[in-house]
């Protein structure tokens, strides 16, 4: 064989290799998975404009047209899955009134017929006056069940789930129990329409083994059990009052740490990540900023998709669109959509009293 013919012949070969290793982008990844492009996952509901895990917050979501309901999932006392965030009840509910010796109890120390017994809307109209609704008094914890029946309420509107197993080192056995549930429920044999999602690289892992057909993620942030931050110094040694301050200052310890966190989401069968935002005017929810342009991308390089965490203001999402996320956890849908050039047919208030909120 001449050379001429033997350079032939190797960029034949290559070429395969080198289609192979081309870089899928965001909207191939999820088109790949079913997934909506770019994803708007209402976080805990609408939770700006109504209580959030209830089904204000839900129904609401649902109208306004988003892609997903997210929602953190844990199990009663009597073993029944149910929404909540928190660890306990005391922020959103009325727990400390009805059962003042156990205010401060995990929510597995509750049966369903005590945690349904609560007030999960009240606190929410004392905590934002200006958004508060009669219609929220009074509103109930759901159990996984019927978020699935908001979910399904609507003729043309049907979001899928992004659940989060919360804590899962309580509730052993959690991943089983959500698989029975969307199995009797029919939600498994829907491409794309449940995304799960844990901080737990284990939990994920027995997801992926439970239900290895369904998408997942891994959630990341700078701390402990995630990425280890650049410096050791915690909040209280920071002299930092603002944790958001503080947490906008955490940065990986370096480039590898990260992309071994990328590579723990592939081992756990992750198709993504969801990493935290820093957000421009800081509060509770904004952290370290794991979507930098740099991050995005080895994500992508990996075959990763990214859905950040928890955006609203049209600052923010401008800033980590133009960094390359897939998808946004939003406490705000309607402006996300409106953003996407997907607007709402009707205002938040106008859908929350036609909905008799
Ligand atoms: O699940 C994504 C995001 O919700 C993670 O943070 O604390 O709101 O569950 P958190
Ligand atoms: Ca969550």
């Amino acid at each position: 064989m001449t050379m001429q013919g033997f350079g032939r012949l190797c960029c034949l070969l290559l070429l395969p290799l080198a289609a192979l290793a081309k870089t899928e982008s965001g909207r191939e990844l999820a088109a790949r998975q079913g997934i909506p492009y770019p994803a708007v996952i209402a976080h805990r509901g609408a939770s700006f404009d109504a209580p959030e895990s209830t089904a204000a917050a839900y129904v609401l979501a649902r109208e306004l047209g988003v892609d997903y309901l997210e929602l953190d999932l844990q199990r009663s006392k009597d073993g029944v899955l149910v929404a909540v965030h928190d660890d306990n009840l005391l922020r959103t509910s009325d727990v400390a009134e009805r059962f003042p010796q156990r205010k401060n109890s995990p929510v597995s120390a509750f049966t369903l017929a005590e945690l349904k017994s609560l007030d999960a809307g009240s606190w929410f109209n004392q905590a934002y006056p200006e958004r508060a609704r009669s219609g929220f008094k009074g509103l109930q914890i759901l159990t996984l069940d019927e978020v699935m029946d908001i979910a399904e309420g609507h003729p043309n509107k049907r979001p899928g789930l992004y659940i989060e197993t919360k804590v899962p080192t309580l509730f052993p056995g959690i991943e089983a129990d959500l698989k029975a549930r969307l199995h009797a429920r029919g939600w498994l044999d829907q491409p794309g329409r449940v995304v799960l999602q844990s901080f737990d690289r284990n939990s994920l892992a027995l997801l992926h083994k439970e239900m290895p057909q369904v998408p997942k993620v891994l959630l990341l942030w700078v701390g402990k059990g995630s990425i280890e931050p650049a410096s050791a110094q915690s909040f209280a040694e920071s002299g930092e009052t603002d944790k958001a301050a503080f947490y906008a200052r955490q940065q990986p310890r370096s480039k590898a740490e990260f992309e071994r966190w990328l590579d723990y989401a592939k081992a756990a069968g992750a198709i993504g990540t969801g990493p935290s935002a820093a957000l421009t005017g800081g509060g509770a929810q904004s952290y370290a900023d794991l979507v930098q342009p740099w991050m995005n991308q080895l994500s992508h390089d990996k075959g990763l998709l990214v859905h950040v965490y928890t955006v609203d203001e049209a600052v923010d999402v401008d800033k980590v669109m133009a960094a390359g996320v897939d998808g946004i956890f939003t406490n705000r849908s309607g402006r996300l959509l409106e953003y996407f050039s997907r607007p709402a047919p009707m205002s938040e208030a106008q859908i929350l009293d036609a909905q008799s909120f």
